[in-house]
């Protein structure tokens, strides 16, 4: 199977989990990235039992609009059943890295309200130890300088995504060439890094469950 292929088949397994467990008229978190569009393909067809949904980024509110997707603003609000989203790496406490597609900080607010995450994977993205992928940090633009000299203290390689100006108006710095064997605190760490808005690690609020794509099938992992 083609890696689409994969995202494909998880996002509907992430669609009938939808329709089996969010109760009629609830709200509904929606992620970001090529594996969460293809999720907002296949939720169309159960749009009617779907009270709105919250966008973490303005192109997913795009795509969900036109399927004719209510999208809602998160402060008008009060709960949030489920929250779905991919993962640019998973590992097996179900800590996760994201921002790959530049929208972690809403992506960590829209998680935050929601009581249960799923994370919608390929298995591509399952791993003993993440860091692989470049940890991606939002940043206000005054710090870009400061935050890079304090992000290169903790061990990686800092670089300023070029061209790169999230919804929110800020730069990432993605840091290459970590090991993260504490992701709890060095999602903590990083966050205490003045003109930090907020790191690519998900762990503190890591994701319930995990819907992976493999060849054989997907499997449901839970925390
Ligand atoms: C966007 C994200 C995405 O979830 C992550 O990058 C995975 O994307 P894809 O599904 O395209 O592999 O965090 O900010």
């Amino acid at each position: 199977m083609t890696q689409d292929e994969l995202k494909q088949a998880v996002a509907r397994a992430a669609r009938d989990y939808v329709a089996d467990r969010l109760p009629v008229g609830d709200i509904l978190g929606v992620g970001t990235g090529s594996t969460a569009n293809f999720f907002i393909d296949e939720i169309a067809a159960i749009k009617g039992r779907i009270g709105g949904t919250v966008a973490s980024s303005e192109a997913t509110a795009k795509r969900l609009q036109g399927h004719g997707i209510r999208v809602l603003d998160l402060n008008d609000v009060d709960a949030m059943g489920i929250y779905v989203d991919g993962a640019d790496e998973i590992d097996h406490g179900m800590a996760m890295v994201k921002g790959g597609g530049g929208a972690l900080t809403r992506e960590k607010i829209v998680a935050a309200v929601a009581e249960t995450f799923v994370c919608i994977c390929d298995a591509s993205k399952r791993v003993a130890v993440m860091g692989r992928f470049p940890l991606p940090v939002e940043v206000i633009p005054m710090a870009r300088a400061h935050v890079t000299r304090e992000l290169a203290k903790l061990g990686g390689t800092p670089k300023l995504r070029e061209g790169m100006v999230t919804d929110n108006g800020n730069l990432i710095i993605d840091v290459h060439g970590l090991s993260i064997t504490d992701p709890a605190g060095l999602e903590a760490r990083i966050n205490q890094i003045v003109g930090v808005v907020t790191n690519g690690l998900f762990a503190e609020r890591g994701a319930d469950l995990l819907l992976l794509a493999t060849e054989g099938g997907v499997q449901t992992c839970v925390r």
